[in-house]
């Protein structure tokens, strides 16, 4: 496979071989990953896209959803996945990540695929590189793949799967705003679609300075639940507070952030009709989320599961033949 890809630009995420993050995105260039994922959708036999490349999984930090997907994305395309993870590896001998993206790439493959607990990871990895790259979540800058998947699933609950337009939708994302990659990119998408976002949570979850993403801010859940076409309900990252606060609960109490912020049954049937609830994973059961709202009519959980092999299949045709120059 002779590879010629172009020499990296200033703007490393304006990159087609490169998804790095969704701020920031060409809206044609996120409809028409969107578009390719709904045409998977609509076929989703295997391909022979990707025949002959291997995918390699970077993964610094731990996974089920993200990295599953991606390997299974990648061998529907007709590609081999790989897993390179931090125990059991160079990387626990001091390697940087650059080096070992290098490493990893000079034996051949297609596209790297970096999951690391810092923010602007998955940058260093794409300039240091010249094959695909993809972002699965870097600390808690972007998770762009979770973006193009919510998207997606917001777009398939509501008929816009033909036009990716939102206009006229309310997305209310719920929780631990501040810590969040998720939300990061769901905003991004979502506004860069036409949606109108709040995020919602107490202020150090979810502080006004949050407003400089594009969305609303709000610290009042039930104030949120009759206009909300969507609900994304998140966790708190309670192992990312720990990093930087010694220790200290970024909430009062367990009891307290419940009755403020979680989505209870009572809650739920308060939403519109066609609303639906979402939730990236991993969900702590009764903690911001009942499991009767979780497992119920309205929830899409699983089915963003599901959307995330086909938005991954599109981007990762999108990337390796982007990286190759676009030959096919
Ligand atoms: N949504 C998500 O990123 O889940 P994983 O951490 O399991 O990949």
């Amino acid at each position: 496979m002779t590879a010629t890809a172009p020499t990296p630009t200033p703007d490393i995420a304006a990159e087609p071989r490169a998804l790095l993050e969704l701020a920031g995105i060409d809206p044609a260039r996120l409809r028409a990953l969107l578009a390719d994922a709904a045409s998977v959708l609509r076929d989703p036999a295997p391909t022979d896209a990707l025949a002959g490349r291997t995918v390699a999984n970077l993964f610094f930090e731990d996974s089920t959803r993200t990295r599953l997907s991606f390997t299974l994305a990648a061998r529907a395309e007709g590609a081999e996945a790989i897993d390179l993870t931090s125990a059991g590896s160079s990387v626990s001998k001091g390697e940087s990540v650059a080096d070992t993206a290098r490493t990893v790439e000079a034996m051949g493959v297609a596209a790297l695929v970096v999951r690391h607990r810092s923010a602007g990871a998955a940058h260093v990895v794409a300039r240091a590189v010249r094959c695909a790259v993809l972002n699965a979540g870097d600390g808690r800058h972007e998770h762009p793949t979770q973006g193009l998947l919510d998207a997606l699933t917001i777009a398939e609950a509501h008929g816009r799967l033909d036009s990716f337009d939102f206009s006229g939708l309310r997305i209310a994302i719920v929780g631990d705003i501040a810590s969040s990659r998720v939300a990061r990119s769901d905003v991004a998408a979502l506004r860069a679609l036409g949606a109108s976002v709040v995020c919602v949570g107490p202020p150090a979850l979810a502080p006004d300075e949050l407003a400089c993403l594009g969305c609303e801010v709000s610290q009042d859940l039930d104030a949120q639940l009759a206009d909300a076409d969507a609900i994304q309900m998140l966790r708190i990252q309670f192992e990312r507070h720990d990093a930087g606060s010694g220790g200290a609960s970024p909430v009062g109490s367990i009891h307290e952030y419940r009755e403020g912020y979680a989505l209870s049954p009572e809650r739920a049937a308060r939403m519109k009709p066609s609303a639906i609830v979402m939730h990236p994973g991993p969900i702590n059961r009764d903690v911001e989320l009942s499991a009767a709202v979780a497992d119920g009519p309205r929830s899409r959980i699983l089915r963003q599961v599901t959307l995330g092999v086909a938005v991954r299949r599109a981007v990762l045709r999108a990337s390796v033949h982007a990286a190759e120059g676009g030959a096919r």
